[in-house]
């Protein structure tokens, strides 16, 4: 196991009553808020109403950042600025899921530099200092609640790309699992996809030492197995979600990948269809999952993931490795059709073969000429993987 340093320090407020403390934890830092939202659930879900009345009672002043998108664009970061910048705000409440998280990271960020936001994005300027931030997490998925990352698209130049900074790790959430019961199938599922996915981009490494994490991420994909359809069938069972709610923020917060190295494969793959398409996150992960694992399948990799299959899905092991590993690539394949419901081809999600061969090209330039993961994948390898997909 390699040497690494951990340290997280977001506070977790965890549960159904944890609104009691919103306005200490807030003014622990600020008392001028941008409060930044979405397309509207938490106007029609009561959590805004909420907010607000907590502001007025605590003499909080605020303004809003609201109609952020799902795979936020750069012009609201521009937008969020300006009104913090008019206002002198002092503080960021991020009420929403990864999208709206991402993009009050940025706006942080950014008020403190001359720059456009997207020039951060692409690396041209570097974050130094952050406005604080506050999250309430309303869909589990991301795990942007308790990361300092985030991801910007910028529909022009037809680019999803991702930052990060220590200065804009949240510096609370609020996970509430009852506000998640109004996410419908479609993000229900995705948000799955995506927990499982994090979990998978760390798990699957090779010679690393890390068995502990391994056995980690292993409960974590389970948990997801177990609960992802619970949630789906009975959207507001409280343990389904809040089991997928702690999963969330787990799977990428920094534990599984201690002591590792490797890059992650499918997100580099799936944000270009995010970016061409404006796809779901998740969906386009659990799309390409199957066929990542498929294509990367090789003496190396063979035991890696027939232990998947055996310790995560319980397949029978055989004498024949390359048998149980496709048995457990099909099984996951399975479960995100049958159990999850998601459309499980690129066609399906209305994704042809017109840009496979652009985006495969973007893919590897993006990761610095090819993507360099468990098994380094080239231009024509990506190109593979989504043409299997179709
Ligand atoms: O906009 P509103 O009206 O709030 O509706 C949203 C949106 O339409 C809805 N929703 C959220 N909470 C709800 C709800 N609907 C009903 N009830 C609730 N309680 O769900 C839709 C999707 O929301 P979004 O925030 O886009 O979803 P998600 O949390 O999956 O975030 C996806 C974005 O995060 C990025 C993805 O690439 C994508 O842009 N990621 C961020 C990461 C990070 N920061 O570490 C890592 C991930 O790998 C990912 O790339
Ligand atoms: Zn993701």
């Amino acid at each position: 196991m390699k040497d690494f340093i951990f340290h997280v320090p977001t506070k977790i407020l965890f549960g159904k009553d944890q609104m009691k403390n919103l306005a200490g934890e807030i003014k622990k830092y600020g008392d001028r808020v941008l409060l930044a939202y979405g397309g509207g659930s938490i106007k029609r879900t009561g959590l805004y109403d909420e907010i607000v009345k907590i502001f007025e009672d605590n003499n909080i002043f605020y303004k809003e950042l609201s109609g952020i998108e799902p795979n936020p664009r750069v012009e609201s970061a521009v937008r969020g600025v300006e009104i913090v910048r008019e206002n002198e705000l002092n503080f960021i409440l991020a009420v929403g899921g990864g999208s709206v998280i991402d993009l009050s990271k940025l706006i942080a960020g950014a008020v403190f530099l001359d720059c456009n936001p997207w020039d951060i994005v692409i690396k041209k300027e570097k974050i130094t200092k952050a406005l604080p931030i506050g999250t309430i997490l309303t869909l589990s998925a991301t795990g942007s609640e308790m990361d300092s990352g985030g991801v910007i698209t910028n529909l022009e130049t037809k680019q999803k790309l991702s930052f990060g900074s220590k200065y804009t790790l949240p510096k609370f959430s609020i996970l509430n699992p009852e506000i998640t019961y109004t996410v419908n199938e479609k993000h229900t599922a995705a948000g799955v996809a995506d927990i499982m996915s994090h979990t998978m981009e760390n798990y699957f490494t090779l010679n690393d030492g890390a068995y502990m994490q391994n056995r980690l991420a292993e409960g974590i994909l389970k948990t997801c197995i177990h609960f992802g359809p619970i949630a789906l069938e009975n959207p507001t069972n409280y343990d389904a979600r809040a089991n997928l709610m702690w999963a969330s923020s787990w799977a990428i917060n920094g534990l599984l990948d201690t002591g590792k190295e490797t890059p992650w494969s499918v997100h580099a793959m799936e944000h270009e269809l995010s970016a061409f398409y404006d796809l779901t996150h998740g969906i386009g992960l659990a799309i390409l999952t199957p066929r990542f694992l498929s294509h990367i399948l090789n003496d190396d990799t063979v035991d890696m993931i027939r232990d998947f299959g055996i310790n995560v899905f319980n397949i029978n092991k055989t004498d024949d490795k390359f048998k149980d590993a496709k048995a457990a690539i099909g099984a996951l394949h399975m479960f995100f059709e049958q159990d999850m419901k998601i459309p499980m081809s690129l066609t399906e999600v209305g994704i042809d073969e017109k840009h496979l061969e652009e985006m495969a090209e973007n893919a590897a330039k993006h990761a610095g000429g090819s993507i360099r993961g468990v098994v380094e994948l080239n231009k024509d390898d990506i190109l593979k993987i989504y043409k299997a997909c179709l």
